[in-house]
């Protein structure tokens, strides 16, 4: 159902300041517990009363309904005639045949992986290189970078993604080809990237049998690389890329951390799967997430969404983000065909507090554009340094405040008007747990958005152009022929020299 929420809602008449000042109680009836996450929505620019729409909204979306058809492996990605069932790669959230025969599919894989993990730790490997981009890299490349203090350490995990030949002639020199082995990423087994810098890697390893491969496409890992089935994981059609690191895909999360940190990590996403299919209106922490970040768009015109984690550990968090919400949301397409009629996905970006402070938010605090932001904090520290940790935690708390109050100034220079929307989520620590909830928020978040633009989230139609025209450049670069674009063509003679 098509719902203008820029008219069901007004534009703001008051701060944020104000409306903490004046609304009772606000700051506890606008956060919410859900289990290892705090999120207090107090600081965005909504009254009481516009919740209220918003949540109303959220019903003539038919939230639940949508959640429903996602989780129990209906025709989601109508595009491509395909499920969306990544819950089922960690649950049965909504049982139903399909989402149950999914769920039997991806535990099966799970048992392989298992199986796998302990050959290479019975063996000589002490290092792994992973091979893949994007949905085949940023989800295993942030919960390894986050999550590599747990488990056995029995592993290095190392990443390789840009076809730029820099990154594997970088890594290698540091590695010992006799104790490596090496992970084939790719949903399609037909990217680029991918391919070229499997073929790098594996002339540079000497044993051919240490390469895996975890694919859709089994048939292609074997006639390009020779990999034999017994080293070939499964991944699925109804898994998108994105989607895909709670699969076998997250296998260099699995040799990382170990098998049962994995198996907690999916634990803690099927916990928040249960939650947004179960809670009810405003006690539905993705609901709260994703009708905020519709506001903000439709009604603020904010035209980006800081993700600001307060962690080290969570810096890759920002990156990951990005093609989760913006290769989800970037469509102009609704669902039947025809065209948007509002904004959909703004720009979403970041980087790691405190450092950020020291960068960009300077334009945050008083540069003329508002800005959507989602601070991330953690409240126990894994480590001993307490000093620091309490300034990490004043330095966010700080930030938050300042963003949404400001302080007046007559003179313009050193004015912060403050009015900058933006939500607090806190870990109660950082765990597989907590980081498997955290994503699954984002990306329930990310799927009701999705519903309420009438836009379908699981294709991404617009990578395709780019991809197209640099297979037909290839040629044109080795001098073969030339170029038709005469920009393009400028370009070459300067690499032609
Ligand atoms: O960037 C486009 C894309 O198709 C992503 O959606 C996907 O995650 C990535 O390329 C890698 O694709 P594959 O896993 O098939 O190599």
């Amino acid at each position: 159902m098509k719902v203008d929420l820029a008219a069901l809602v007004q534009a703001p008449s008051f701060s944020i300041k104000q409306l903490n000042a004046t609304e009772s109680d606000r700051a506890s009836a606008m956060s919410l517990k859900v289990g290892g996450i705090y999120a207090n929505f107090a600081r965005q620019r909504y009254s009481a009363a516009d919740v209220a729409a918003l949540f109303a909204a959220a019903k003539q979306w038919d939230f639940h309904g949508a959640l429903l058809r996602l989780m129990g492996g209906e025709i989601v990605n109508p595009t491509e005639g395909r499920a969306a069932l990544h819950t089922a790669l960690r649950g049965v959230p909504v049982e139903t045949a399909v989402s149950i025969a999914a769920n039997k599919e991806a535990d099966a894989a799970q048992l392989k992986m298992r199986e796998l993990y302990e050959e290479l730790a019975a063996s000589d490997v002490t290092d792994i290189v992973s091979i893949g981009i994007g949905g085949s890299d940023l989800g295993p490349r942030l919960a390894v970078d986050a999550l590599k203090d747990f488990g056995p350490k029995r592993f290095n995990v190392h990443f390789i993604s840009n076809v730029d030949g820099a990154a594997a002639a970088r890594l290698l020199p540091s590695l010992d080809r006799k104790h490596t082995a090496v992970l084939l990423i790719s949903k399609t087994f037909t990217t680029q990237e991918t391919l070229l810098n499997g073929e790098l890697v594996c002339d540079w390893l000497d044993t051919p049998e240490r390469v895996y491969a975890i694919t859709t496409n089994a048939d292609a890992a074997n006639e390009k690389f020779g990999i034999a089935a017994e080293r070939i994981l499964p991944m699925w059609d109804w898994v998108g890329g994105r989607y895909s690191m709670w699969s076998a895909v997250g296998f260099p999360i699995m040799l990382a951390i170990g098998p049962d940190a994995f198996v907690q990590l999916l634990d803690g996403a099927a916990f928040m799967d249960r939650h947004v299919v179960e809670a009810e209106g405003v006690d539905n922490l993705a609901y709260w997430h994703a009708l905020t970040a519709l506001y903000n768009r439709a009604v603020l015109h904010c035209a980006s969404q800081a993700v600001l984690p307060y962690d080290e550990r969570l810096k890759l968090f920002p990156a990951y983000l990005q093609q989760l919400v913006m290769e989800s949301l970037g469509k102009s397409a609704q669902l039947d065909g025809t065209a948007v009629t509002v904004d959909t996905v703004p720009v979403w970006w970041g980087g790691a507090g405190t450092d950020s402070q020291h960068s960009f938010f300077q334009a945050l605090h008083q540069g003329t554009q508002v800005d959507a932001i989602d601070f991330i904090g953690v409240i126990r520290a894994d480590h001993s340094a307490d000093i620091n940790h309490q300034a990490l935690l004043s330095n966010l708390f700080a930030q938050s405040e300042a963003f949404a109050n400001g302080q007046a100034s007559d003179d313009l220079h050193r004015n912060y008007a403050g009015n900058r929307p933006n939500t607090m989520l806190l870990l109660d620590s950082l765990s597989p747990s907590t980081l498997g909830q955290l994503i699954a928020l984002y990306e329930h978040s990310v799927y009701l958005q999705a519903v309420a633009w009438n836009i379908n989230p699981f294709d991404q139609f617009g990578v395709e152009l780019g991809k197209k025209l640099a297979n037909q450049l290839l040629p044109a670069i080795r001098g073969e022929v030339r170029a038709e674009d005469p920009v393009t063509s400028a370009l070459l003679d300067q690499v032609r020299g």
